[in-house]
């Protein structure tokens, strides 16, 4: 038995025992009274009875261990040309300062506050600043439109809003301040107090009484010291993508995400204390919870906050440059936005301008990875390549190459194994567990690991029906793949209407919302159709009112707007096509998977329950005219 699997199966077959070793790492004020909480089962809670403190664990813990001077934190953003480090002092201390003020406005335990932040190291400041004083941050992604920020507002409560003046996409700036205005506008929920970043490339007009200026109140902002909570108390709430145009607040807790992250950086990252660590992400999305702001924290680590993009700021060696200039041992990005270099630099030429000597590995996530850009990433980097799978749901890793316990052999187009923690099955059709080999559902055994999530705020029905309905027992992870002889996962597509955009997670069926709301809409589908840089893009389906005489390139045209108006620029919808009728099931089902598979000219059955086949003609014949459904 290897060193892998044996420690794989000591976590299932004794989880406490497992993950109470791993605990003994994590300062608690309280030690908890049970490993594993199965009293209320299928909603298992980890390290009931325990108190901790998150920002202590992530901050204060390091500064009195002698790791004050050290950098805790890099700000490098090529979009404004500025750079600032922050020693785990200095970062204790703004986060103190902000708690304080988070406090001055009534923040307090079980609080929440929404965080509507570009990649600037105070959106990391408001976050630990929540955790300091139990309070419950949502962090929601810049790249969303107003209407999305006000279903989160509605849904989350909050008592204040964290945000900033504006954020800096290439080429343009995006004032976020009229975003947040009509957002909370919309809004039944209003929120007490909005405290705002001036940044120098655009001042926010403040509302007098409810806006404030951060930087004003940060000059006398007190100190506040950590408040104990309980370890089931949530630490945050995340927005992620259904099947409607309602998100999922997934729900942190914050003892087993302590315990769980802090495991991950040497047993899955390989990373020490002391190690500059950097995930190529964003804070609103789950990667830059857990793998910028949290988890490297809780390590000792120096933590990357990188506001730029792979290419553009200024060329397809931006990477490169950050790896070399801060030493980063460990990266962390999603494929595309490897691909998106290869794309600019695809001899990799930018790569010999920087020492890159220090990078030991790259992992990615996020989406399917590629074999192209996998042996691509190999071949340049000269450094194991590691391909690993998890969801806003589970906060880390499902499955991956633990590289700090043994780096196994790598198999294009697969994660690796089951991370320890996590008992992955596959299950056919009829809710049996299938032969290697198979396709099936992907699903977790329960419980889940420490540091996934307890449940979906304010949504305790949705969670079951969602996640543990369909197969009892289990988690259902809405992925589907296949595990092989040797015990290596494939994950092969979703079983829902979700996909999977530049990495960003997206709902069809809220874009769907939007377009059937236009006055010439009868009907709609959206699917998701390949793309060479993004994996994933939308691609919209209009049947149009009976007597509809508009053209449709003015249809479209507002459609795409729409989308970017009520969900945000980040769903890169583009591309709509009329179509006469859309291929459904005699039951009245959309068959979006078989649309899909015609564009991306994949393999595909006559569905035995399709209602009309003709129509199936009609719709490639639609797809042809926009440059779809051909062989290349
Ligand atoms: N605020 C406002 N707008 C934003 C935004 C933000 N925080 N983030 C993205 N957008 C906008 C972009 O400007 C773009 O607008 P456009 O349609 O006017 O061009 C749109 O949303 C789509 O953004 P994106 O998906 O990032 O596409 P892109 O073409 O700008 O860049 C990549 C493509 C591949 C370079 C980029 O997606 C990337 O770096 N991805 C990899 C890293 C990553 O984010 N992973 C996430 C999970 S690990
Ligand atoms: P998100 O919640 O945004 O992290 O998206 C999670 C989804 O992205 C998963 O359910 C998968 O469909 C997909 N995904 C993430 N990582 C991988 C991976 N390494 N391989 C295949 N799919 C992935």
């Amino acid at each position: 038995m290897t060193t892998f699997d044996r420690i794989y199966k000591e976590s299932i077959t004794n989880p406490e025992q497992f993950w109470s070793e791993a605990a003994e790492a994590v300062h608690w004020y309280k030690r908890w009274e049970k490993v594993l909480d199965d009293s209320d089962a299928p909603y298992y809670r980890w390290f009931t009875g325990g108190e901790l403190n998150t920002c202590y664990n992530a901050l204060d813990i390091h500064v009195e261990n002698g790791r004050g001077d050290q950098a805790a934190l890099i700000y490098d953003s090529p979009v404004t040309s500025q750079q600032r480090t922050y020693t785990y002092s200095e970062l204790l201390d703004e986060t103190a300062r902000f708690a304080g003020m988070l406090s001055e406005y009534g923040v307090g335990k079980g609080d929440r506050v929404i965080v509507y932040m570009p990649m600037v190291p105070e959106a990391v400041i408001a976050m630990l600043a929540c955790a300091r004083i139990g309070a419950v941050h949502s962090v929601v992604f810049g790249g969303f439109a107003a209407n999305e920020l006000a279903v989160r507002i509605d849904d989350a409560q909050p008592k204040v809003i964290v945000s900033a003046s504006c954020g800096i996409e290439p080429g343009r700036v995006v004032e976020y301040k009229p975003l947040l205005d009509e957002a909370i506008d919309t809004a039944e929920h209003k929120p007490n107090a909005c405290i705002i970043l001036q940044r120098d490339q655009a001042t926010a007009s403040m509302i007098a009484g409810r806006d404030h200026d951060m930087r004003v109140l940060m000059a006398s902002a007190q100190p506040h010291d950590c408040t104990p909570v309980a370890a089931t108390d949530p630490l945050y709430i995340l927005y992620t993508s259904g099947t409607t145009g309602q998100p999922k607040g997934i729900v942190r807790d914050n003892g087993g995400h302590v315990v769980a992250l802090k495991w991950s950086m040497k047993n899955i990252y390989d990373i020490d204390p002391g190690d500059v660590y950097w995930a190529g992400s964003d804070v609103g999305w789950v990667v830059g919870h857990s793998y910028i702001a949290y988890a490297p924290l809780f390590n000792g680590n120096t933590t990357v906050l990188y506001e730029g993009k792979p290419v553009g700021t200024p060329d397809a060696g931006a990477f490169w440059r950050v790896i070399a200039q801060h030493k980063v041992k460990c990266l962390f990005t999603a494929p595309t936005a490897f691909r998106a270099i290869k794309k600019e630099d695809p001899e990799g030429k930018l790569i010999k301008d920087y020492d890159l000597s220090g990078l030991e590995t790259l992992y990615l996530a996020g989406e399917r990875c590629d074999p192209d850009t996998l042996r691509w990433a190999e071949s340049k980097l000269g450094i194991p390549v590691i391909d690993h799978w998890w969801q806003t749901e589970t906060g880390w890793a499902i499955c991956a190459n633990c590289k700090g316990i043994e780096l196994l052999p790598v198999k294009e187009g697969s994660p690796t194994k089951p991370v320890p923690g996590w008992d992955l099955r596959v299950i056919g059709d009829d809710l049996k567990e299938v032969e290697a080999g198979e396709i099936g559902a992907l699903v977790v055994k329960l419980p889940l690991p420490p540091g996934t999530f307890p449940t979906l705020w304010n949504a305790k029905q949705r969670h079951h029906e969602a996640y543990l309905a369909d197969f009892p027992g289990y988690y259902k992870t809405a992925d589907a793949g296949f595990i092989d002889e040797e015990g290596y996962v494939f994950v092969m597509s979703r079983t829902d209407d979700i996909i999977n955009v530049a990495g960003h997670r997206l709902s069809t069926g809220a874009m769907e919302e939007v377009l059937s709301a236009h006055p010439d809409v009868a009907e709609c589908a959206v699917t998701g159709v390949a793309d060479s840089l993004k994996g994933q893009i939308p691609l919209g389906f209009l049947v149009l009112n009976a007597g509809c005489e508009r053209g449709h390139d003015a249809i479209v045209g507002e459609i795409v707007q729409m989308v970017r108006d009520q969900i945000g620029p980040v769903a890169a919808f583009k591309q709509a096509v009329v179509v006469k009728r859309l291929p459904k099931t005699r039951s009245g089902k959309i068959l979006r998977g078989t649309i899909q598979k015609i564009a991306d000219v994949e393999e595909w059955k006559m569905p035995a329950t399709i209602d009309d086949p003709v129509i199936l003609d009609e719709i490639t014949e639609a797809l042809r005219s926009i440059g779809y459904a051909k062989k290349q």
